[in-house]
């Protein structure tokens, strides 16, 4: 079995984890700069001072985000890691980074753009020239390896101006800044970018630092979220009209989703669960809100502030192709209490050292449900495992277990396209080179193919090691996936 030449094979990475250089070329300040370090037993946090100045924290999990004391401000801390700030330094490594990536045989890159960095306040009127230097050199040294762009636009951040000073999506201003972001990147690199994502997990993001709320109530959210996707529609519709062949997607969280029993009630409760999901593509990919969008809203006690012409907004700017992160399914049944992630444990299936249950079946299967669902091209831009990684006394790593993880779930990839006829653009594994994790804050919780000499508080060279998955995954390519089977 053999994929199409045409096929992308790439990695994902996101500049916060990612990039660093926090405060060079004239970058404002974003909202994830205030998270610290942390790890499963101690959650990492977004540190802020409260209306009469004192310090204060709040666990800023990830996917059970809360909200902000009244009158508190977010606020930067001496004697505090935060991981963003240096990240793995990718801002000053950019050219070997790429030039590894290159050498696995990848034909596309996806990154995020910080907002930031081209606008500091997210309100100015013309771009941060600085701040575009970085990226010129990446689409530079993409073309010199002759491999494709695919940039998130909105990677979970904003610029913290625009959280303070409007509420961030929570304001209809917000769009029009976003709006006139995106224009500063598509006149600038049209020329040189076909596929972009508006925005990274937008089913799964809430609260201060994903979203620039003080609050994380079903009211603020869902009209921010409504607010994104205008933001969403009308950058498409620019870009369809600034660079014409440029396709975009919106990238969602999408784990599979069981039901613990077959009891009718358990597996409607599925249904339910899953449009949760369904919510954000359904109106973002088909350009109008799902039939059953008013009950959802209604059983959260939420009134979506809408305003004339939005529903024609919605509909010029429908997805070209849908996008999604896949790294484990979850068990519901009318008991469970359960956001995107998490869920009953499933007892057919192993977990992974962050207790992710392992399902690369569950790849296949949704892959399946979303063509089915959409009859729009797939791109899968993140999928990968999260381990610790062992340096041997001979400086090899030997992550067989990745091997292991991404054999099954390439496999499952591939034939949900060549056996069941699914469209897949590509795959952009997370993340090919070690960086900070987003739910933990740490540096141990590894999923490269190449290995950053680092630690959770940031030390280490730096250096970048190959391991063994770097030369399996570099034969993977090189068949384009048939080596996946000749094993
Ligand atoms: C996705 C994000 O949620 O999953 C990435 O888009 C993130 O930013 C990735 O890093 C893996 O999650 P984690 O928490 O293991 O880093």
């Amino acid at each position: 079995m053999q994929l199409s030449n045409n096929f992308l094979w790439g990695g994902a990475t996101a500049d916060f984890q990612f990039d660093g250089a926090y405060q060079e070329d004239g970058r404002g300040l974003s909202t994830h700069d205030f998270e610290t370090d942390g790890s499963v037993q101690h959650p990492r946090c977004n540190t802020f001072k409260t209306a009469d100045g004192q310090f204060g924290e709040l666990p800023s999990s990830f996917f059970a985000p809360d909200s902000l004391p009244d009158g508190a401000e977010p606020c930067l801390y001496e004697d505090r890691y935060y991981p963003s700030h240096k990240a793995v330094d990718h801002y000053h490594r950019y050219k070997e980074d790429i030039a590894l990536l290159a050498g696995m045989g990848m034909n596309v890159y996806r990154f995020s753009i910080c907002w930031s960095r081209i606008f500091p306040t997210g309100d100015e009127l013309e771009p941060n020239e600085a701040g575009f230097r970085f990226y010129d050199g990446i689409f530079a040294e993409l073309e010199k390896h002759g491999m494709q762009p695919l940039v998130t636009i909105h990677h979970d951040e904003l610029p913290v101006a625009l959280a303070l000073k409007y509420d961030g999506w929570s304001s209809r201003h917000t769009i029009d800044c976003y709006v006139r972001y995106c224009k500063a990147l598509f006149e600038r690199y049209g020329k040189r970018c076909k596929y972009w994502l508006t925005f990274n997990e937008i089913n799964a993001v809430r609260g201060f630092a994903a979203c620039g709320t003080h609050k994380c109530d079903n009211q603020t959210h869902y009209n921010a979220v409504h607010n994104m996707f205008l933001a969403s529609a009308r950058a498409v519709k620019l870009g369809h009209e600034m660079m014409p062949g440029s396709m975009f997607g919106a990238m969602y969280a999408m784990s599979e989703l069981y039901p613990a029993t077959c009891k009718p009630e358990d597996v409607f409760t599925r249904l339910q669960k899953r449009r949760e999901s369904y919510y954000f593509i359904d109106t973002m990919a088909r350009g109008y809100y799902p039939s059953y969008a008013a009950d959802l809203l209604a059983r959260r006690g939420v009134t979506l502030h809408t305003e004339p012409g939005d529903d024609a907004i919605l509909a010029a700017g429908a997805l070209d192709y849908v996008s999604f992160s896949y790294y484990r399914s979850n068990v519901c049944s009318t008991e469970t209490r359960m956001n995107v992630i998490g869920g009953d444990p499933n007892p057919y299936l192993e977990l992974t050292p962050w207790g992710w249950p392992i399902d690369p079946l569950g790849l296949r299967f949704l892959m399946n449900e979303l063509w089915d669902r959409y009859q729009k091209p797939l791109f899968i831009v993140e999928n990968g495992l999260g381990a610790v990684d062992k340096v041997e006394e001979d400086g090899s790593i030997q992550d067989d277990y990745r091997i292991a993880f991404l054999k099954d779930h390439l496999r499952a990839m591939m034939e949900a396209i060549a056996t069941d006829g699914v469209q897949c653009l590509g795959y952009t594994m997370w993340a090919p080179i070690d960086l900070v994790s987003l739910s933990t804050g740490e540096m141990k919780k590894r999923y490269g193919f190449i290995y950053v000499d680092m630690d959770d508080k940031g030390n280490g060279t730096l250096e970048r090691k190959p391991k063994k998955s770097y030369y399996w995954m570099k034969d993977v390519i090189a068949s384009n996936g048939e080596k996946l089977w000749a094993e």
